[in-house]
């Protein structure tokens, strides 16, 4: 412990409120110290204020701006053009806003799921450009230019996509909720040559998790997918 720290006696600062001054001086060691904490938690409130402009979203509102006004509408909105399954949309967005919450609520592509919204789950996976990425954590105004493929995109008409039919059957899903992320997911595992084994599968697979435990199936439906002439498409 410091020499200062030692020499603190509260009769030294008869003008500190007894019940928090004190637990200042021993939290901060002294009243300059505490001082020089405040500043610097202020400037750290700026860094994470700057944190928006880091990721490139230009409109992000400026850290005075309430994230939404009273009533709940957005502060600002930011413009984003992409392709969603082959097909061109505009949308208007809050800057805020994840590809998934996007897909879901303005595109009404509900296939997409929200399982954990952390990045944690895979149940949101769709193809970014053939790249399969977690929807919840990208911001949709940064997806401008992207071709993207969800769920909803992968059959052709009546025609099921090769792994969705050998997640068929395969029972390759028990109630369902994991299952267009983990098709997505092998599709783009796939396209990666990334299913030469099942443990190669497992390991490249591992980001979806399946609370139903239909891992072995999934697996399975996978395996016989790469067996199909033709390979998979939509990536
Ligand atoms: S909802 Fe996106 S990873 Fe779980
Ligand atoms: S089938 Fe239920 S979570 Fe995977």
């Amino acid at each position: 412990m410091d020499d200062d720290f030692d020499a603190l006696d509260p009769t030294d600062f008869p003008d500190i409120d007894p019940t928090g001054g004190i637990d200042d001086l021993l939290i901060f060691g002294g009243l300059e110290t505490r001082r020089r904490f405040l500043k610097k938690m202020a400037g750290t409130s700026a860094a994470i204020t700057l944190g928006p402009a880091l990721m490139g979203i230009g409109t992000a509102a400026p850290a005075e701006t309430p994230a939404t006004a009273a009533g709940g509408t957005p502060a600002e909105t930011a413009s984003v053009q992409f392709k969603i399954n082959g097909k061109a949309h505009a949308l208007e967005l809050d800057p805020r806003v994840t590809l998934l919450d996007a897909l879901r609520e303005r595109l009404n592509l509900t296939g997409s799921k929200k399982g954990c919204d952390h990045g944690q789950c895979g149940a949101c996976t769709v193809l970014v450009n053939g790249r399969r990425i977690n929807s919840c954590l990208s911001l949709a105004v940064t997806h401008e230019g992207d071709e993207i493929t969800t769920i909803e995109g992968l059959a052709e008409g009546d025609e099921l996509h090769p792994v969705q039919a050998a997640f068929l059957e395969h029972d390759g899903f028990q109630c369902g909720y994991c299952t267009p992320g983990q098709i997505c997911s092998a599709v783009a595992c796939l396209n990666e040559g990334h299913a030469r084994t099942d443990d190669e599968i497992r390991e490249w697979m591992s980001g979806n998790l399946c609370r139903c435990g239909a891992y072995p199936n999934i697996v399975a439906a996978i395996r016989e997918a790469k067996g199909k002439s033709g390979g998979p498409k939509g990536a």
